[in-house]
């Protein structure tokens, strides 16, 4: 990696920064392309972010990543936004023309969609529903990226029924609820079950689902990835459930604002994978 005066700037903004991933991944791909660039973390406070947004194109820089809290407000900030931005309500990915003008996306149904094709490539979208546990921002990509990608049904269950049935009305009538102490009746019809709960995450409490009832030929993904097999992939994996874990989702969402930024469209590798997670 070479900085030089004429080196392309991006970053993330968060609050708090220090736990994203990102400029590791960002930094492997620099280094390993020999970019004249760089990936810096951006501490912003929530009362600061749109401010932040708006001095990138003033500070000559190429883009920015957005994480938690800022996803929703960042919205706001932009003069473009892509269709899928605006149905998950969130950006994650800002990118700079060369007018100035601010293009926000939201590659995390990318990122969850590529990862899934990587790591199931037997998955068939329009074979069997969806069942998807939580309904939190992550929640709302993944359930868009299935409708994209032609999953005939979404069942969405949540310990918080409000939130659940907010993200099935703004599906309609593509998604049903089911109650979150029915979950595990619900796998029944499943080709594809999605952890987007915080369960299962180190440090969290576990995931209690009962995986008696899910069909053999279904696939299981976590978005959690600390650990990287979640108790639920231990599980599905050892009745013979094809396992999808949560780092790749991570890694492919960065692809898109990298290949805009830096003009290389950066591969998801072993060895990237081996790097974000030796930090
Ligand atoms: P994100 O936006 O990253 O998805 P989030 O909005 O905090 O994060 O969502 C976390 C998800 O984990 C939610 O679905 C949350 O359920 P609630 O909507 O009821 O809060 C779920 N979750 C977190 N802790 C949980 C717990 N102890 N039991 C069940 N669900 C839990």
């Amino acid at each position: 990696m070479t900085l030089t005066a004429k080196g392309k700037i991006a970053g993330v903004m968060g609050w708090p920064v220090r736990h994203s991933r990102s400029p590791q991944l960002h930094g492997h791909w620099l280094r390993l392309h020999n970019i004249d660039g760089s990936y810096i973390p951006m501490p912003v406070r929530p009362a600061d972010i749109q401010q932040a947004l708006r001095a990138l194109p003033v500070l000559g820089m190429a883009g920015t990543n957005v994480t938690l809290p800022h996803k929703q407000a960042a919205l706001a900030a932009m003069d473009n936004v892509t269709d899928t931005a605006q149905r998950i309500g969130a950006v994650n990915t800002v990118i700079v023309g060369a007018d100035g003008k601010l293009s926000g996306d939201n590659t995390d149904a990318y990122g969850f969609m590529e990862n899934l094709r990587q790591l199931a490539p037997g998955w068939q979208p329009g074979a069997a529903p969806a069942v998807i546990l939580g309904a939190g921002g992550a929640a709302q990509a993944i359930c868009v990226a299935l409708q994209d990608a032609g999953v005939p049904r979404l069942t969405i269950t949540n310990r918080t029924a409000a939130r659940a049935q907010a993200l099935a009305a703004a599906l309609d009538p593509f998604c049903q609820v089911v109650p979150w102490p029915e979950r595990a009746a619900a796998l029944a019809d499943a080709g594809l079950l999605v952890n987007t709960t915080s369960l299962g995450m180190a440090g969290a409490p576990p995931l209690d689902l009962d995986l008696t009832r899910l069909p053999p030929d279904a696939v299981v993904a976590d978005i959690v990835y600390t650990p990287l097999e979640t108790a639920l992939l231990a599980a599905a994996g050892q009745r013979g459930n094809v396992v999808v874990d949560g780092l790749g989702m991570l890694l492919h969402q960065a692809r898109p604002g990298f290949r805009a930024w830096f003009g290389v469209d950066p591969q998801v590798t072993p060895a990237l994978r081996a790097a974000v997670l030796a930090d």
